[in-house]
């Protein structure tokens, strides 16, 4: 059942949302070569504590993990691990914290060691577009946001803006419905044909988080039963954002300070 949220629980996603934007920022000044996922992930686990709330991922449906980090060919889930990054790396952190019992879910992929305006030059230009391609396709579908606009309109979007970038996107994980719980209704496809699928009201409230494949759009998962992979091992970038339906367009809840699309 997708719910509308009251005005007092809007503000607990407020609250929950900036929480999460923080977090994040946090925990992404902590990816630099020889460090560890393990090691970001028990900063998570603290910072989150320390913050009053709790790490959502945490034994959700078993997750072994306060956050996922998903290093190159890894599209989502990825468990972290000892094995410490390297120069180069694409790396995804999501996090979501739960505030006063609400969710805030974001996440977003940088590369290890390009941090800084002169370093990001190195960056290959195919894995910057990448970049560039998940995190603009997430606004793209950000826009269309408003009451009225359907499902199909945002999954229109940002499928149409990937493919004519010439990379793919992943069908079988989509954004989700928010609030008391991490994963409600309604599934938000980042596919589909305009004005397909459910109507947008105001207050409602989910995320939008195109998982964009340099290869080919098709994915397996590992024998942990997590860790999704792109079957042709060519990289995957993602960036999320939890969003809430206004009277005229949209409120980006997790939006970083100074973030600009
Ligand atoms: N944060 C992920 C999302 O955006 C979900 C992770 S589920 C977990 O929906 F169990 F792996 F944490
Ligand atoms: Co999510
Ligand atoms: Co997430």
């Amino acid at each position: 059942m997708v719910t509308i949220k009251s005005a007092r629980e809007i503000d607990a996603m407020r609250k929950a949302g900036a929480l999460a934007a923080k977090c994040l920022a946090e925990m992404l000044k902590l990816v630099k070569p020889g460090v560890s996922p393990l090691a970001i992930d028990r900063a998570c686990n603290e910072w989150t504590l320390a913050a009053g709330a709790i790490p959502a991922p945490l034994n959700y449906h078993g997750f072994p993990g306060n956050l996922c980090i998903s290093v190159n060919d890894v599209v989502c889930h990825g468990i972290p691990d000892k094995r410490a990054f390297k120069k180069g790396d694409l790396v995804n952190l999501d996090v979501t914290p739960i505030l006063s019992g609400f969710h805030g879910d974001t996440n977003a992929t940088v590369v290890v060691g390009a941090q800084g305006a002169a370093k990001e030059s190195e960056i290959l230009p195919e894995v910057r577009r990448l970049i560039e391609t998940a995190r603009l396709s997430m606004w793209e579908g950000i826009r269309q946001v408003r009451p009225g606009a359907t499902l199909g309109d945002l999954g229109h979007a940002i499928q149409t803006f990937v493919e004519k970038a010439g990379f793919s996107v992943v069908a079988e994980y989509c954004g989700h419905g928010i609030g008391r719980g991490f994963h409600e209704d309604p599934v938000v496809p980042h596919l589909g044909r305009p004005g397909q699928g459910l109507k947008l009201r105001e207050g409602m409230t989910f995320t939008i988080e195109p998982m964009v494949n340099m290869g080919k759009r098709d994915i397996y998962v590992e024998d942990d039963n997590w860790t999704v992979r792109t079957r042709d091992g060519s990289l995957s970038a993602q960036f999320e954002h939890t969003l809430l339906v206004t009277a005229n367009g949209v409120e980006v809840l997790t939006l970083g300070e100074g973030e600009v699309i």
